[in-house]
């Protein structure tokens, strides 16, 4: 059986389509057998509808605590039996019970070239800083927000008149390349993470990731 992939999204889910079409078109060695959002009629949902993966709701306003929603949301994931939970534009800050739990089999997205500019608008701040690049960073989940060992990065050029929306769109098409790359590696156990560090194919990736430069 293909590895199992659970997906979190609250939002467009841009990247989540990426996941599937590589899964159907054989370029990831898995299936996305769930998509979560936490936000009701978040467009990714309709997307996974179409593509046939159960879409789940799971609005968190409807829980009292952050601990009580991230228990009802692993309940859900776990009946997938996921090898890969892949946070897609999922913007919630996560409990360490649930991050701990999955440890080494969760990624994130994060349109930043980190340790630069974890948490919000990272585009504006990147042009707020006169930045003469910027870029995106997929990364294993730990405790620490945006903090977890760095897989792979993609840089995009910042120009003089660029808006936030710019950034964004340019950021967008390399997330759409690196994002399921990096899920295969994870599907074909190629990636892991052990004592914090990303290690790909045995070799411990430098902090930046697999495409230094
Ligand atoms: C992506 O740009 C992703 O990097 C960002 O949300 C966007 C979701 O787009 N994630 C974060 O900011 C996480 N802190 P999508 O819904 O079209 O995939």
């Amino acid at each position: 059986m293909k590895p199992s992939i659970v997906v979190l999204i609250s939002g467009n889910g841009s990247n989540l389509q990426a996941i599937i079409d590589d899964c159907e078109a054989g370029k990831i060695n898995g299936k996305v057998t769930a998509v979560v959002s936490n936000r009701p009629g978040a467009y990714g949902l309709e997307r996974a509808q179409n593509a046939e993966i159960d879409a789940i709701e799971l609005d968190h306003k409807k829980f009292d605590s952050r601990a009580q929603y991230d228990q009802a949301l692993r309940q859900v994931i776990d009946e997938y039996q996921p090898d890969v939970v892949v946070l897609a534009g999922f913007m919630r800050i996560l409990t360490g019970d649930f991050v701990n739990h999955y440890q080494g089999k969760m990624l994130n997205i994060h349109p930043s070239l980190l340790p630069k500019y974890p948490g919000r608008n990272t585009h504006q701040r990147a042009i707020d800083a006169g930045d003469k690049a910027h870029g995106v960073s997929v990364h294993f989940v730990t405790e620490e927000l945006d903090g977890g060992p760095v897989i792979l990065q993609a840089k995009v050029p910042v120009f003089e008149d660029d808006t936030a929306e710019d950034l964004a769109e340019r950021i967008h098409e390399q997330e759409h390349r690196i994002y399921p790359m990096v899920v295969n590696w994870l599907c074909e156990r190629r990636l892991t993470m052990t004592d914090g560090r990303a290690m790909l194919d045995a070799k411990v990736l430098p902090p930046c990731g697999y495409a230094n430069d």
